[in-house]
């Protein structure tokens, strides 16, 4: 069978499996000890000060917004580049999403583009750290400070990321990670929240487990007693996956460097193709590289990917924008793709490369060449 590379995939590894073998001969399979251990290496690592995690990144996002309380028709402004669940974690809570248009450089949110949508209806934003490169979090907050705006960083594709020096995790109010299998690290299926937001932590905890707050005043015979204050989920995470995750913390700087390393390499092997446009990293940012994009020349984008796929290559598109899905379309007749023209400029040209940490260096340079292989055959410009 020829050789199978996929755009993204874990890094399973014997302690990985020695953790989660463990916990199977302990008492807890579901939320238990290595839930707060696994939130104390996430606080450790991010510097904030709570970690709630749950099972999921998009569970993460939904009680984040939830968390906020924001009156039903609130308008949240996120980005329209991204995967769907940012956008529908504001639809769960009875908010209306605002997409502003992106920069063509980084692919995240222009902060000129949040200024132009706020309205008295505005209560929060919601950023993404596009591909694993930190959005401009200092202006985004600064506009959010002066608006009295909460703000929401999804840091999905940026554990570990670095803006000016500093880790992901403290720059908005709250901020999301995933650990899905193709994410920094996984834990099978799994999110958190961290905040330096004890309030918010707080109703963090509550959202995941049903709203149930079992710190209620009780006679020692009603030590069954329990309130539900808020309408939370069941967003749990197991202790399973709680040991995974630690597991996996332990090497995610591994995994980072070596992320560095085939985003280098590929610059290497594709610096002088002219109809390529390679990521542009700012200045100050140490990248998460959860995913390697180019810009193909507008036509041919399409039939690069489907001549890499018949070779193996599992390429992507990064991503449909979430304003051309039916769903939204149906429910926003107004939002059009003409109003965002950076978005789809860049739409029309994106392909995500194969790269994860286990990717080796003849991998990627197979990605590399038959990509170039491609371009020279179906002759894009750029
Ligand atoms: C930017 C972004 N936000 C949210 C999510 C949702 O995370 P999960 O798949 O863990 O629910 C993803 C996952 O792909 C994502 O890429």
């Amino acid at each position: 069978m020829p050789r199978q590379i996929p755009y993204g995939h874990q890094s399973i590894d014997a302690d990985d499996i020695a953790a989660v073998t463990d916990v199977l001969h302990s008492e807890w399979l579901t939320t238990g000890p290595r839930v707060p251990q696994f939130e104390k290496t996430l606080c450790d690592f991010t510097g904030s000060r709570d970690a709630v995690a749950v099972n999921s990144g998009t569970s993460a996002l939904d009680i984040a917004v939830a968390a906020l309380d924001l009156p039903p028709g609130s308008e949240v402004i996120t980005t329209p580049f991204t995967f769907a669940a940012t956008a529908n974690a504001i639809l769960y809570n009875d908010g209306i999403p605002v997409f502003a248009d992106i920069t063509a450089d980084t692919r995240n949110i222009d902060p000129e583009e949040i200024r132009k949508k706020i309205t008295s209806r505005t209560r929060a934003i919601i950023c993404m750290d596009y591909a694993g490169h930190p959005c401009e979090l200092a202006e985004i907050r600064s506009i959010a400070q002066e608006h009295n705006l909460r703000l929401i960083d999804d840091a999905c594709h940026a554990l570990g990321a670095e803006y000016n020096g500093k880790r992901l995790g403290t720059f908005a109010d709250m901020t999301i990670f995933s650990f899905h299998p193709v994410k920094p690290v996984t834990t099978g299926e799994g999110g958190a929240v961290v905040t330096n937001d004890s309030t918010l932590a707080g109703r963090l905890r509550l959202l995941r487990n049903h709203g149930i707050d079992r710190d209620v005043p009780h006679s020692p015979e009603q030590g069954w007693a329990y309130d539900m204050t808020l309408l939370g989920r069941n967003y749990r995470l197991t202790d399973l996956q709680a040991a995974l995750g630690t597991s996996q913390m332990r090497r995610l700087s591994k995994f980072l460097e070596r992320r560095n390393q085939i985003a280098a390499l590929y610059r290497e092997y594709l610096q002088d193709v002219p109809q390529i446009v390679l990521p542009h990293v700012q200045n100050g940012m140490y990248h998460g590289w959860h995913l390697f994009t180019v810009l193909i020349g507008k036509g041919n984008r399409d039939t690069v990917y489907a001549d890499l796929k018949e070779q193996g290559i599992g390429a992507q598109v990064h991503y449909i924008p979430i304003y051309r899905f039916s769903y939204y379309r149906r429910r926003f007749p107004a939002l059009v793709p003409d109003a965002f023209p950076v978005t789809e400029n860049i739409f029309g040209k994106i392909l995500t490369l194969p790269l994860y940490p286990a990717m080796t260096d003849d991998d990627v340079a197979f990605c590399a060449d038959r990509l170039r292989r491609s371009i020279r055959k179906t002759g894009g410009s750029r």
